[in-house]
């Protein structure tokens, strides 16, 4: 191909994440001349009181602190907790720290409130689904107040990492694929826990994680190693990390893996010059669990001091659970390996954060407060919602769905249908089974007292028995309408939660089969935590939900969507393969020399398989149906730093009032480095009136035309663009322009 000689236009990284910035980041109005403050604390201080700040220690399971944090944190040895929670605890523990320790310093509690601490909201890859980071900011400030209420003022969370391989559990906590998405829905969380000042009451600090390229792990094999280029981090992994920091995120957690042979929590590259030099980034880095005892597994350190020195150098502040810092670094400063500025450093930006977040003023949580602060009805309101708005719409064939209230008989069918568990999630904070509404309660309180609904299991979600099977065919074949709920289970997503195959577990599949079988019209509903492969159930089902793990009020979301009292307006945020073999599929990739074609066999495809995924990124149906044309560029080219108004019209062309997610996607044609075949520059979801047209526009600029080129610049090169607009990646209409 003709490549067109460029132009390079050096800009500042930072217009990667400009667009993102409507808003100004988070900061404290609250707590005024921290840095002197912060300074005067400092010189006061002793090497082990120093190195108190610097550690992190777990508590019991309960949410207990144990008997050594009280004579630790009396000493002032301990700077923080993590697990310890409820109201009086925590208070129990911070008066020690305030009123019998010699410097007064308050503990820092933490906990993983991830989504939700009491009140569960839909997993975090489920509200991506939604399209609506406003929607994640107020799940996210909802969580902060139940948290600062249970006398938690930090949650590790929001979890940022771009996941393009459903094999690992984790892909459940992000936001899926999308570095453009994911930015967005970092910000927005960020933005939500710790809303414009931290300080303020009912905000707690958060924490991005995991730093960074975690969610690369090879074979999505979880803590696996990451090996990557420096332009697929910059491009792909860093820029949610990005936005969090330009949001105001007062900390970070340095990840597991190691990353192109330097793990990342001792990655001075990551740590130092991206994150300190190149963002500005003051406040503090947390290591994860263990993770600097971690660095003699992986090879970088032969001993607990040379793991330390390496944490401690390359910019990991804070050390959880493993206690190495404390351990070594009296005789690393007496080597020389380690600096005092290196510590003081470390010191104070714990420090800064603990004054900015106004621990020192309000150390206490409010006891008699806490109860009626937690799973109150307009929180459980709003998760209900967040539930509606996460669901896609992945099949439905001769308007099967919305189901009528009024139906004679509905049979309720699968391991899912009734499990309190699963639509918690993984890392569902102090979530109980006992609140939440299962599908089959959401159902039962949905239809018109008239309608018989009956329930058989037909299996569970794991094993190899089919012994409920019989039962739930005959549930099926008396009924008017099957409803099949499967997934999986709480224990198969998340952390250490990592799968060799897609489908779905146990019996499930066949169970699916036996009731389609019946002949009755039957509607699968998915209750999971990562992309499955389910092309039989996409082949033979007429109508196909995926549900999520919805939360505390899942079952209340599913019985809204399913009868029609809420049009479903959810997109995949995550391309959904046809078998795990085709995995790692995303959306925007690169091209490749011989983009796949069926008329030749020697181009990029598998022998057994169509190229294309079971469902693109961005897909998602609805009970309307919507229209995009007229496509407007408001100019046929742009100079480099210049910027391009891009419209469509979307109309309403059904019979219901709906939602769409209108995306737009750029591809720079050739450039000095490969560039992806689509990449996703804006979106917005709208609701529209049957017969409603409205004409919705985008802004492009520097900040989305540019990459990372050869010499690690972000720079816009003049050429031909693609512009694509559409309901998903795939269903775009397309006009080009020219950058000059
Ligand atoms: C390990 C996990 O990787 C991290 O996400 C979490 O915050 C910590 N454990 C603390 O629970």
């Amino acid at each position: 191909m003709h490549i067109k000689s460029k132009l390079l236009l050096a800009l500042l990284p930072l217009f990667f994440v400009l667009s993102l910035l409507a808003t100004p980041a988070t900061h404290s109005k609250q707590a005024p001349n921290v840095e002197a403050r912060v300074n005067a604390l400092l010189a006061r201080m002793t090497l082990e009181e120093k190195l108190g700040q610097l550690q992190q220690l777990d508590g019991e399971g309960s949410g207990d602190f144990r008997p050594e944090h009280l004579e630790l944190i009396r000493k002032g040895l301990l700077g923080s907790t993590l697990n310890v929670r409820g109201a009086k605890r925590t208070n129990q523990l911070q008066h020690v720290a305030v009123e019998e320790s010699r410097l007064k310093i308050p503990n820092l509690f933490g906990y993983d409130v991830i989504h939700g601490y009491r009140t569960i909201f839909p997993i975090p890859l489920a509200e991506a689904a939604s399209w609506d980071p406003t929607l994640a900011e107020r799940s996210a400030s909802i969580a902060a107040s139940e948290t600062y209420a249970a006398g938690v003022r930090w949650t590790f969370a929001p979890m940022v990492d771009i996941a393009r391989d459903p094999r690992w559990g984790r892909i459940t906590e992000g936001a899926g694929e999308d570095p453009f998405l994911g930015a967005a829905f970092a910000r927005a969380r960020v933005l939500g826990f710790q809303g414009r000042d931290y300080s303020e009451r009912n905000k707690v600090l958060a924490c991005a994680k995991h730093f960074v390229g975690y969610g690369a792990a090879e074979g999505g094999r979880d803590y696996n190693t990451t090996d990557m280029s420096e332009q697929t981090l910059r491009e792909i992994y860093l820029p949610p990390f990005h936005a969090a920091v330009d949001a105001g995120v007062g900390t970070l957690m340095s990840a597991f893996n190691d990353l192109n042979g330097v793990p990342t929590s001792a990655n001075p590259f990551t740590l130092t010059k991206v994150l300190r030099g190149e963002w500005k980034f003051d406040g503090f880095v947390v290591s994860d669990y263990t993770s600097v005892n971690e660095l003699k597994n992986h090879g970088l350190a032969a001993n607990d001091k040379d793991a330390a020195e390496a944490a401690l150098n390359a910019g990991v502040d804070m050390e959880m659970v493993s206690r190495l810092f404390n351990q070594n670094v009296p005789a690393l400063l007496k080597e020389g390996k380690v600096s005092q500025a290196t510590i003081d450093e470390a010191v104070k930006r714990i420090l800064r954060i603990k004054f900015r977040l106004g621990l020192f003023e309000h150390p206490y949580a409010d006891e008699a407060a806490e109860k009626g602060a937690i799973l109150t009805a307009a929180n459980r309101t709003a998760a209900r919602e967040a539930a509606e708005r996460s669901m896609v719409l992945l099949k439905n064939d001769r308007e099967t769905l919305p189901l009528n209230k009024n139906v004679g008989s509905l049979a309720v069918i699968g391991p899912l249908a009734d499990d309190s568990r699963a639509p918690l999630g993984w890392w569902s904070g102090d979530g109980k089974d006992t609140d939440t509404v299962t599908a089959l309660a959401g159902i039962k309180a949905k239809v018109s007292p008239q309608t018989k609904v009956t329930y058989a299991k037909g299996c569970d979600v794991l094993g190899d028995s089919d012994a409920g099977f019989a039962e739930a065919v005959a549930s099926a074949r008396q009924a008017d309408v099957a409803l099949v709920f499967v997934g999986e289970a709480k224990e198969m997503v998340g952390e250490a939660a990592s799968r060799s195959t897609l489908d779905l577990p146990g019996r499930q599949m066949d169970l699916v089969k036996a009731i389609q079988a019946t002949g009755k019209p039957t509607i699968v509903v998915l209750i999971n935590g990562r992309p499955p492969t389910i092309g039989w159930i996409v082949e033979n089902v007429p109508a196909v939900l995926e549900a999520w793990m919805a939360g505390t009020e899942g079952g209340n979301a599913i019985a809204d969507v399913l009868f029609g009292d809420v049009n479903p307006g959810g997109k995949l945020p995550v391309t959904f393969p046809r078998t795990v073999g085709q995995v790692p599929i995303y959306y925007n990739h690169m091209n490749t020399g011989r983009p796949p074609e069926p008329s030749t066999r020697y181009n990029s495809k598998y022998l057994d398989l169509p190229w294309t995924p079971q469902f693109p990124f961005g897909f998602g149906l609805s009970y309307t149906q919507f229209k995009i044309t007229n496509l407007q560029l408001s100019d046929a080219s742009i100079a480099r730093n210049g910027q391009l108004k891009v419209s469509v019209e979307v109309q309403n062309v059904g019979k219901r009032a709906g939602d769409q997610v209108v995306q737009l996607y750029i591809r720079d044609i050739a450039a000095s480095m490969t560039r992806p075949v689509k990449e996703l520059k804006g979106f917005k979801r709208i609701s529209l009136k049957p017969g409603e047209t409205q004409r919705i526009e985008f802004t492009l600029g520097p900040e989305h035309l540019g990459f990372y080129n050869r010499e690690m610049k972000y720079v816009v090169e003049a050429g031909e663009f693609k512009v694509m607009v559409g309901s998903s990646s795939e269903d775009v209409i397309e006009k080009s322009f020219e950058v000059k």
